[in-house]
């Protein structure tokens, strides 16, 4: 029998458990930007507890971004004194971090919100340039990896779907085409960087005329050949579910996924039981799940779960972390 605890390889970063903390904002600075001491203790108590890898709140690319005022940045001044701080911490823990990036808007230098059709070639040439800028301050600042976010409703999600895009250059068209804008950045990050590029897709898009979850098999068999060394499925879609604490309704598609990918495939959205985490873990070839409100509601409950052998997080999905955009819980902080 598997079990959530045993150590275990996302692609080259190893492991303490098959958990993951999933991308999460913080929306805690002061001075200027710097990270408070609470957010430095919670990700102690993350890491601490027994979390296989630690994925960052959103690093936005632009203070114009609709997320700037939820997440952090890699251009304030503390960057790199905070986050050198923080990955430290984490490691100390042999805990793995990912940097997040993740942007709504792009600002081309002529357009503060040019969209997929009209961003034009130098323009689609600074976002890579910026991307992989951002990748470079992740990687000095000692994270062991970035994620790019081209999931939920985010820039690059919008660029890769035919719903948002309908260019009739090398960045549209096909599946290749269109995902050619990130195949690009991921080659040339791993040719000269040791950073595990993690992508955050959607299942599908719900849009008539927006991605399937076939296209999305195809999407992310592109991801890997360029070189990404994770995917992870976004539960934007699920929302509905919360209600009903079931076991996530895309672990059949994560399956498919995996079997169809020599890369892992981290799941995410509403996992709650530990019982539920290794009933997947054994039933199915789903390595890793993601969580993000259990650790709102308790940073360190891993700890509890690891010890007692079962478990079942405090979060009751009320959702208003998220809709607040912070990292506290409106029930039991
Ligand atoms: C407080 C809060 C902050 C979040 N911040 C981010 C983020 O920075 N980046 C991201 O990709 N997703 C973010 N999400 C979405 C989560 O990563 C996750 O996909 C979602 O909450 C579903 O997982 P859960 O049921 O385990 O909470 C956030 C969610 C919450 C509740």
């Amino acid at each position: 029998m598997k079990d959530i605890f045993d150590e275990c390889y996302l692609g080259d970063l190893k492991l303490n458990s098959h958990i993951i903390r999933t991308g999460t904002w913080e929306t805690e600075t002061e001075d200027g930007g710097f990270l408070t001491p609470k957010v430095f203790d919670r990700y102690e108590k993350i890491a601490k507890s027994g979390t296989g890898a630690i994925i960052s709140e959103i690093f936005a690319l632009d203070h114009r971004d609709r997320f700037y005022p939820y997440s952090t940045n890699t251009n304030y001044k503390g960057f790199f004194k905070d986050y050198k701080e923080i990955t430290d911490l984490v490691h100390k823990y042999n805990v793995p971090i990912l940097g997040q990036l993740a942007f709504f808007y792009y600002n081309d230098g002529l357009n503060q919100k040019v969209e997929p059709n009209d961003i034009s070639l130098e323009g689609i040439r600074r976002l890579q340039a910026e991307v992989i800028m951002a990748a470079k301050k992740f990687s000095f600042a000692g994270f062991d990896g970035m994620q790019i976010n081209m999931g939920n409703n985010f820039y690059l999600a919008r660029f890769i779907n035919p719903y948002f895009n309908q260019r009739e250059d090398s960045y549209g068209g096909s599946t290749e085409n269109r995902v050619r804008i990130v195949s690009e950045i991921i080659k040339l990050i791993k040719d000269n960087f040791d950073m595990h590029i993690s992508c955050r897709v959607n299942p599908n898009d719900v849009r008539k005329g927006g991605i399937t979850q076939e296209e999305n098999i195809e999407i992310c068999k592109l991801l890997e050949k360029a070189g990404a060394d994770s995917i992870q499925l976004t539960g934007r879609t699920i929302s509905y579910a919360y209600e009903e604490m079931r076991l996530n309704p895309f672990v059949d598609y994560a399956n498919k996924l995996t079997n169809e990918l020599n890369i892992p495939v981290i799941l995410g959205g509403n996992l709650r039981e530990m019982s539920k985490l290794n009933e997947i873990l054994n039933t199915t070839n789903v390595e890793f799940m993601s969580l993000s409100k259990p650790f709102v509601a308790q940073p360190d409950f891993l700890a509890e779960w690891k010890e007692n052998g079962e478990g079942v997080s405090i979060c009751q999905s009320c959702n208003n972390c998220y809709s607040k955009k912070e990292s506290y819980c409106f029930k039991f902080d």
